[in-house]
C-alpha cells in the first residue's frame, strides 16, 4: 500500500524532513529515492546524511553533494557510513558490477541511498524501501511543494520507522 508520508513546501523544508528520517536510519537499511530530474532526491539526501549522522552522534568530514557523475558517494563514520548512489547514467546490469554497486549494498555497516533505483532492473533489493516525489506544481517546479509517497515495498520495519518518525512531527 503506498501513504502518502510528507509535503515538504520549500527545498528546506525537504532537507529538514530528511533529518528527521534520517535519524531512523540504521545500517542495513536500503532506501530508493525515485522522482525526475529537480525533483529533490539529492537534497532529502542532505538531510538523510545530517539526520543520521547526528543518530550516530559523530562529526562529518565532507559534504554530500549530487552523485550523478560518480555514481557512488560515500560519506564515512566511525561505526558505519553511508553509501549514496544515482543510477541514473546507467543503462544496463552490468554497469552495477563494474560500479562497484553490490559491493556497496552488500556492506554490512552501511546505509544505502539510491536515487534513480528503477534506471536498471533489478537494481533496488528486495529489502529496499521506496520513497517517491511527486512535483505537485510541475509549471513552477522552482517553487513547488514536493508529495513525498511511500510505497508498499521494501522492509516493514524500515517502513514502520519512517512512518513513525512523521507521525512524530504532527
Ligand atoms: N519543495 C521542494 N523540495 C525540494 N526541492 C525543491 C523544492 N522546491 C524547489 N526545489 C528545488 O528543486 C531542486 C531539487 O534538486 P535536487 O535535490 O538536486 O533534485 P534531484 O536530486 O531529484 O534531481 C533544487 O534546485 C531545489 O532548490
Ligand atoms: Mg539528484
Amino acid at each position: 500500500m503506498k501513504q502518502v508520508l510528507a509535503r515538504t513546501v520549500s527545498p528546506e523544508a525537504t532537507e529538514a524532513l530528511g533529518e528527521v528520517l534520517g535519524a531512523q536510519l540504521r545500517p542495513g537499511d536500503v532506501l530508493g529515492l525515485r522522482g525526475g530530474l529537480g525533483a529533490g532526491k539529492t537534497q532529502l539526501t542532505h538531510g538523510l546524511v545530517k539526520g543520521f549522522r547526528a543518530h550516530l552522534g559523530e562529526a562529518m568530514s565532507g559534504r554530500v553533494c549530487s552523485p550523478s557523475y560518480t555514481i557512488i558517494n560515500t560519506y564515512e563514520f566511525t561505526t558505519a557510513r553511508v553509501h549514496h548512489m544515482d543510477l541514473y547514467r546507467l543503462t544496463d546490469v552490468d554497469d552495477l558490477e563494474s560500479t562497484g554497486y553490490w559491493d556497496a549494498l552488500a556492506d554490512p555497516d552501511a546505509v544505502v541511498i539510491i536515487e534513480w533505483p528503477r534506471q536498471v532492473d533489478g537494481a533496488l533489493p528486495r529489502h529496499g524501501a521506496e520513497l517517491v516525489f511527486e512535483i505537485e506544481n510541475p509549471s513552477d517546479p522552482a517553487s513547488s511543494a514536493r508529495v513525498l509517497i511511500l510505497e508498499g515495498i521494501g522492509d516493514a520495519g524500515l517502513r514502520a520507522r519512517l512512518l513513525g518518525a512523521v507521525a512524530g512531527l504532527a
